[in-house]
């Protein structure tokens, strides 16, 4: 039996890794989604076989309620609150890896190894951050908090403070198991840690936030597999980890910051605001204005953001990236690797309009074309093009790479308003002589534009 359930561990894990590989391109990615849920079916199935388990009625009732918790949220649940869902499992994984943790250390009381406790400790103290860390980006993302960075006096210290206290009680719990004091003492510190991490950290960073809280539920589900001496969950945690610390790199890359940078830099202390007494004067210019700019061009770029996706224009958008085609005029769409609220965001939006991959281009791969292209057509995003990331030290995106849209002749932005992005600043961009803002929902503005150049 022990040889079945090992092998059929092995295979779930290739399938795991089957998943993630297929997962790195969108062309792949709902082959990777098959082989990933294969994968988790067959360890779930293993693990109740295992017959450690005397009595199933509880994990009967656990699986009802978590499978239509799960079935309702997967269809009721927008594609613009993906991201903060994402958040919310990302804690509630490190959560349960961290309960499951302390419930096995209150059943193995007395007869626990080195290597269990220390594991329990790290399973522990890094789930419970997750879970708090990630219940703050989650309502950070949802707007149920501001997402502008929250700051106070001898913030360091206490979060160095509060780490130190973990490392002791670590220490006197490892060196004494049988002190449970200390056990909760850490768990509470490490909520509150994870609390205190992530609310300074400003809306633009985010992406990467979410990328190593991921990452931190993976590792927190690897030391609680060392907890249970489960294979699958080792491996299955292990490769989160991974898989999320290297997308976190990416994110780190893509943002020009360095991960301690974000974590400890208490970034947007300081305002990246347009100075309000200038009180300067944006022109509103109408879609007619704007199919005449784009009629006339011969190249055009467009640069998708968050606001693409809360209209639900992605459909409008390619049928008016085909009209414009159909008048010869070069149409590409500009991708930027933080625009949206998740990785990948707008290439899985364009992918479900069935836009073709060979028109999406990443930033490093066009942003040298925009001089040369006469229009930059930007519907509904914001930071991922504020100049102020170029220029402004002061500014929170100050560092991160910006699509050049400001270098295009023309620039025409479909928005609903001046506000500012997810980071909270103001953007000089729309105040420029060569921009156009055309005001309104993405959607809206672009069947209008449409309308206009088919007439
Ligand atoms: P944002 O800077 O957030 O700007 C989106 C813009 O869309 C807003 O200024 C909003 O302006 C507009 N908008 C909203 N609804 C609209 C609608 N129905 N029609 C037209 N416009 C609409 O977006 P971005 O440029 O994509 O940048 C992404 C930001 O999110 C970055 O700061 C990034 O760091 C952060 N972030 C990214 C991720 C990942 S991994 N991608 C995760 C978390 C956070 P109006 O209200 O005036 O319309």
């Amino acid at each position: 039996m022990k040889i079945i359930i090992a092998l059929a561990y092995l295979l779930s894990s290739i399938l795991f890794i089957l998943g993630l590989k297929n997962l790195s391109s969108p062309k792949t990615a709902r082959r990777g989604n098959r082989f990933a849920m294969s994968g988790m079916l067959i360890a779930i199935i293993v693990t109740l076989t295992k017959n450690e388990i005397l009595d199933f009625t509880f994990i009967i009732i656990g699986l009802i309620i978590g499978s239509a918790i799960g079935v309702i949220i997967a269809r009721k649940v927008q594609m613009t609150a993906m991201p903060q869902m994402v958040a919310l499992f990302n804690g509630l994984g490190g959560g349960a890896s961290a309960f499951v943790a302390l419930a096995e250390y209150y059943r193995l009381t007395g007869e626990l190894k080195i290597h269990i406790i220390i594991s329990m400790v790290i399973s522990l103290f890094i789930g419970a951050v997750t879970l708090t860390g990630s219940l703050v980006a989650f309502s950070k993302l949802q707007g149920v908090i501001k997402s502008t960075p929250v700051v106070f006096k001898a913030q360091h210290f206490l979060n160095t403070l509060i780490f130190i206290l973990f490392l002791t009680a670590g220490i006197i719990v490892i060196i004494n198991p049988a002190n449970s004091t200390f056990l909760l003492a850490i768990l509470a510190i490490a909520l509150a840690l994870g609390i205190l991490i992530v609310i300074p950290i400003g809306g633009a960073d985010m992406p990467v936030v979410i990328c190593l809280l991921n990452s931190c539920s993976g590792l927190a589900a690897a030391a609680t597999g060392f907890v249970l001496s489960n294979n699958i969950l080792i491996i299955c945690g292990a490769l989160v980890g991974a898989s999320g610390l290297i997308l976190t790199r990416i994110m780190c890359k893509a943002m020009n910051r360095s991960l301690a940078n974000i974590i400890f830099g208490a970034v947007g202390t300081i305002s990246g605001d347009i100075d309000k007494k200038e009180k300067r004067k944006v022109i509103k210019y109408t879609e007619e204005d704007a199919a005449m700019i784009l009629e006339s061009a011969q190249s055009v770029i467009i640069i998708p953001g968050y606001g693409l996706a809360v209209a639900q224009a992605q459909f409008a958008l390619h049928e008016l990236v085909k009209t414009l085609i159909s008048k010869d005029i070069n149409v590409r769409y500009a991708i930027h690797p933080v625009a949206g609220r998740m990785p990948g965001h707008m290439n899985v939006l364009l992918a479900e309009a069935n836009v073709s991959y060979d028109l999406l281009f990443d930033l490093g791969d066009i942003n040298d074309d925009f001089q040369n292209t006469d229009v930059a057509l930007v519907i509904g995003a914001n930071d991922v093009i504020n100049p102020a990331a170029r220029t402004n030290k002061n500014s929170p995106l100050y560092g991160m790479p910006i699509l050049n849209a400001d270098k295009a002749k023309t620039v025409v932005v479909c928005k609903r308003s001046l506000s500012p992005g997810f980071s909270g600043v103001d953007n000089e961009l729309f105040y420029y002589k060569k921009t156009m803002m055309v005001f309104g929902d993405a959607k809206d503005s672009i069947n209008k534009l449409i309308k206009i150049l088919k007439a």
